[in-house]
């Protein structure tokens, strides 16, 4: 995506925000341009409060004024806005692109509505061509990751300056290269079961509207 798209998308998704909301604020490049309108109407006086799905996001919340609550028992996310790497035609989604797919699928699965920024070349018809990051347990991954093998994915550890990359959770990613996945829902149920993987960054059937962001700065609306 370009700034230009992922700016067009984010000023598109504040037609939803409304005051007073509860916002699941989701991970990636394109949640910074989010945040950067939120904080512009935290500064004009509109009252919303955010849920970080990432210390990242948290950062950059704070930097704009957004106020931040903690995801309870009771805390009713009305509209949770996130980014994606690819989405479906089914609207099925694959994320975790930066490696915070745990934390954004429990706060997008708690929202009432989720609605996900992307731009033309993340929407397929079907999943392929990309990573698949699974999140997994430091202990014995590399027993985890050979399960994941024997089921025809080619799993590798994901790296950050040299050592390896370590989720907010202190957890592991694999990248898991595929060819096509053609039922998103029996992949991730399949990788889902292993012990030792933590989730999947198959978000399946959760999404209710795509803004995909144009070059032109327009946006093109799916629900
Ligand atoms: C973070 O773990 C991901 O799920 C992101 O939401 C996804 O990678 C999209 O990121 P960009 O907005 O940087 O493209």
């Amino acid at each position: 995506m370009t700034d230009v798209t992922k700016q067009a998308a984010a000023k598109a998704s504040l037609k939803y925000v409304r005051e007073g909301m509860i916002l699941g604020l989701g991970s990636g490049s394109t949640m910074y341009y989010v945040l950067e309108e939120f904080g512009s109407l935290v500064k004009s006086g509109f009252h919303i409060k955010g849920v970080p799905t990432s210390q990242r996001t948290a950062g950059w919340a704070e930097e704009f004024g957004i106020p931040l609550v903690e995801l309870k028992r009771h805390t009713a996310v009305d509209l949770a806005i996130d980014g994606a790497n690819q989405v479906s035609n089914d609207f099925h989604l694959l994320k975790g692109g930066g490696g915070s797919l745990v934390r954004e699928k429990i706060v997008d699965a708690s929202a009432n509505e989720l609605v996900i920024l992307v731009d033309e070349s993340k929407c397929v018809s079907h999943l392929h061509g990309a990573l698949l990051p699974v999140e997994v347990l430091p202990f014995g991954w590399e027993k985890t990751a050979v399960i994941i093998e024997k089921l025809g994915y080619e799993p590798a550890l994901r790296y950050k300056d040299n050592s390896p990359f370590i989720s907010d959770n202190g957890n592991y990613i694999l990248d898991c290269g595929f060819n096509i996945i053609d039922n998103p829902q029996k992949t991730h149920l399949q990788l889902k079961e292993i012990t030792g993987v933590v989730d999947t960054g198959l978000f399946i059937g959760m999404a209710d509207r795509i803004i995909i962001g144009k070059e032109e700065g327009t946006v093109e609306e799916k629900q």
